[in-house]
């Protein structure tokens, strides 16, 4: 049974910033049917997704996580240098060490933060946020920085039409604290190692290290196997929703907004209806952006947020899925 956590308003943590920033370079469906064989029919048809923003070359993930970052910190009004602790959830670090949140860390001037990296792919920045939770119950942090940022355009194969279409650039942020009212009221998390080949790069890691054959296999880019991915991300994404729902003793029509993984339009309305949760209520931008991976949640709980669609006293909840294979939820009021 995945462990799930409850915490009495007396000791709640909450979103008190939300940041995003994605690239302004737009892919659309179009221009990918000018580099691989695929059209706009297919890709709206089977995934939802209308276009998505890459980055220039050059840019890269500690970038885009700083322009997030800043527009959280701003929203919290938090000086960088009173920030205890930084998360950056990726999985396309700038490099493999040093932590692409160290990067962060410099540039932003958040000189006392501790920092590190959390690699949970897709769910990275759920993952990340109840990490954060965790370390702010204890009292020996004041305030989190959660960043999910991805720069997958360097991963993905642009010959391979069935994983190209499917993904996009981005970052996401928030500023967590102790809150007075509302907060997390309930979280889950689960993994599942045995199917880590349905989703991982070989390559550029102690197993595969680079040579000449590595880069010849193309092993430095994302393999999915899309089929089986799309199966297990819609029972574990609806289990884990409904366990959130049931330990925070509420029940589905009691929840105002549903922010999924924002990795196709099939997967979450399968999602809703496994949860049985009204599709009026889920949260969607993957139109526009794809899926950004650990950044998708956070930039998608911005823009509901932004949008007027989550309101204060709203009860929100967040549901990832990602490569491990990894998964979890969490359950706040806004
Ligand atoms: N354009 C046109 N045709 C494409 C294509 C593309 N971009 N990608 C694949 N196809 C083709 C396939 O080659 C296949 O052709 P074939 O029947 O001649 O072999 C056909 O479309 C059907 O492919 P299939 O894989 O059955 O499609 P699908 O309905 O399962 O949709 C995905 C494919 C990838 C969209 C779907 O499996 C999916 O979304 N999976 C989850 C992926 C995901 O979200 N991953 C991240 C999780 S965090």
């Amino acid at each position: 049974m995945t462990p799930v956590s409850r915490h009495p308003p007396s000791r709640r943590i909450g979103i008190i910033g939300l940041g995003m920033h994605v690239p302004p370079k737009v892919l659309t469906n179009s221009d990918l049917e000018k580099i691989v064989d695929t059209n706009d029919e297919w890709i709206q048809s089977r995934t939802g997704i209308r276009e998505r923003r890459v980055v220039e070359p050059g840019t890269t993930t500690s970038d885009i996580a700083c322009l997030a970052a800043h527009d959280a910190l701003k929203a919290a009004q938090l000086d960088p240098r009173d920030l205890d602790l930084l998360i950056v959830a990726t999985a396309t670090p700038d490099m493999l060490f040093p932590s692409t949140s160290c990067l962060v860390q410099h540039r932003l001037g958040a000189s006392a933060a501790v920092c590190f990296d959390l690699s949970a792919a897709c769910s990275g920045s759920v993952f990340a946020m109840v990490t954060a939770q965790q370390y702010l119950l204890t009292g020996r942090y004041r305030n989190a920085l959660i960043i999910g940022a991805e720069v997958l355009s360097s991963f993905i194969d642009w010959t391979d039409r069935s994983t190209c279409v499917l993904f996009g650039d981005g970052a996401g942020a928030c500023v967590m604290a102790p809150v007075k009212r509302g907060g997390i009221l309930a979280t889950d998390m689960g993994s599942d190692g045995s199917a880590a080949s349905l989703l991982y790069m070989p390559g550029g890691g102690s197993k595969h290290p680079p040579s000449h054959r590595s880069v010849d296999q193309r092993m430095h880019f994302l393999r999915m196997n899309g089929g089986e991915v799309f199966k297990v991300a819609v029972r574990r994404m609806a289990d884990s929703a409904k366990r959130v729902v049931k330990q925070a003793t509420l029940k589905p029509e009691h929840v105002e907004c549903f922010i999924p993984h924002q990795a196709n339009i099939r997967i979450i309305e399968a999602v809703a209806k496994r949860a049985a949760l009204p599709l009026e209520k889920v949260y969607m931008n993957l139109q526009r952006y794809g899926n950004t991976s650990a950044a998708s949640n956070l930039i998608a709980l911005y823009e509901a947020v932004q949008e007027g669609v989550v309101t204060r006293g709203d009860h929100v909840v967040m549901v990832a899925f990602g490569a491990g294979l990894t998964w979890g939820s969490l359950l706040l009021q806004w």
